[in-house]
């Protein structure tokens, strides 16, 4: 006889169920029947703190009769690789991209063309699975635990998939249409008590164009404060800009990147949201001695990137070829523009004196506030029974709290989904009791 593995391991330290193993399989055991029902004894505490993609919880309704305006999802129509025949050969994929920045951002800190990256803090750019990769590896690389990182007070919620592990904290800063609000950047940090909140500060994380869930694009002005506070406060920048080609104005709104002359901004970007969210590949521009960092720990870790998602990614680069790129960027925001227009319409016919919401500047989303609602679950959900599927607001805050906020994509929603969504949601909203 044995006593049962699976309900007696998981208080114990893995000596003791490695000594039970041993035992059950002297004692001649059958080891099919004792399928380890729990792993948790063997995670660290930072694995514990892990928690599933809040987003994810959504999923469920994919593919269900339900209208999903959850996803964060490019929509694929406008990707330009239908079919491929390819004969695959290495190429210099960070060359390509190196040269794509110093056109699109011109860093102050990139050596010349043909001069090698030689000071620490001469730029480069280096491959990472996405910008979810190339931010985590940063966080990972700079905090310890009990730090914090400076956020917008709505904002992208990868990012507290990587702080609570580490054990960190969010810092919010107050953001509105117009992206993070500088005065408030500076209130917080010149505020800030070591002795109560833990060590000042030395990231800060922020996505300057199609904030998501915001929409919103940082002004050039408030770019411009940004940096000039990252320097009086020694702050490194996490730039991450997935939608910087969705700006739905041209000329592009000027990176971080192309201000650093310090050489503090990690730059993150993503062929996700204009070539292909499956590839999973990622650019990060940004000093060399803090990239060359994170090559060593993505090769020692994980074994380096996909060479062959590279070479063909690669090969699509070259056939576009820079003028190409941009051209295709300038398509890619006009159609999100347009569903921005249709979205923001559809909302304007239902939901005046319901709702308030800011025009998006660039990317997928509409971000509404609901007049007279403190949370904005409870109306998720019955809009869910009603047939449609957006995203409550409060999983995007870094504190815990109820928002009032839901965010819309409209990157697959027509204009007959935007209309039966947003007249639902106005008649729930007209059936709330005042709150
Ligand atoms: C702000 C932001 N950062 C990062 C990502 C993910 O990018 P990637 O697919 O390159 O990991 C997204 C995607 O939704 C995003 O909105």
């Amino acid at each position: 006889m044995f006593v049962s593995i699976g309900c007696c391991v998981t208080k114990r330290p893995p000596v003791f169920k490695l000594c039970q193993r041993a035992l059950y399989l002297t004692a001649g055991g059958n080891l099919a029947n004792h399928r380890i029902s729990n792993y948790e004894v063997y995670f660290n505490k930072a694995a514990k703190r892990t928690r599933a993609p809040v987003l994810r919880s959504l999923q469920k309704y994919i593919g269900t009769d339900l209208l999903f305006l959850a996803g964060g999802n490019p929509n694929t129509a406008t990707f330009p690789l239908a079919a491929a025949q390819l004969r695959l050969r290495m190429l210099q994929i960070r060359e390509w991209l190196t040269e794509l920045q110093r056109r699109l951002h011109d860093p102050p800190t990139l050596p010349p063309p043909g001069v090698s990256s030689s000071a620490n803090s001469d730029m480069i750019t280096i491959t990472t699975n996405g910008c979810t990769e190339a931010f985590s590896k940063i966080l990972g690389m700079v905090l310890e635990e009990g730090d914090s990182l400076l956020v917008e007070e709505a904002t992208y919620p990868s990012i507290f998939n990587v702080t609570e592990p580490l054990g960190c904290k969010p810092a919010a800063v107050k953001n509105d249409a117009h992206g993070i609000i500088p005065s408030d950047l500076s209130k917080v940090l010149s505020s800030w008590v070591e002795a109560t909140s833990g060590p000042r500060p030395k990231l800060l994380y922020c996505v300057p164009n199609g904030g998501n869930p915001t929409g919103a694009n940082l002004t050039l002005e408030r770019r411009k404060e940004v940096y000039a506070l990252a320097r009086k406060f020694d702050l490194l920048i996490i730039e991450d800009d997935p939608y910087h080609m969705l700006q739905y104005s041209r000329p592009l709104l000027p990176s971080l990147l192309s201000m650093d002359v310090d050489g503090r901004v990690l730059r993150c970007d993503t062929v996700s949201k204009l070539m292909s969210a499956g590839a999973r590949l990622g650019y990060v521009s940004g000093p060399k001695q803090f990239l060359d960092r994170i090559v060593d720990l993505r090769e020692g870790v994980s074994g380096g990137g996909s060479i062959l998602t590279e070479t063909i990614m690669m090969k699509v680069f070259q056939n576009m070829g820079y003028d190409g790129y941009i051209e295709h960027g300038c398509r890619v925001a006009d159609f999100y523009h347009q569903r921005s227009q249709v979205a923001s319409r559809t909302a304007e016919k239902y939901l005046k004196g319901l709702a308030e919401w800011s025009a998006p500047q660039a990317g997928m989303f509409l971000w509404m506030k609901l007049l007279g609602v403190e949370d904005s679950r409870p109306v998720c959900q019955k809009l869910i029974q009603k047939g449609a599927v957006v995203v409550q607001g409060h999983i995007f805050c870094p504190v815990s709290v109820n928002s009032p906020y839901i965010r819309v994509s409209f990157s697959y929603a027509s204009e007959a989904d935007l209309d039966k969504t947003f007249s639902w949601l106005a008649e729930i909203l007209k059936e709330q009791p005042e709150q």
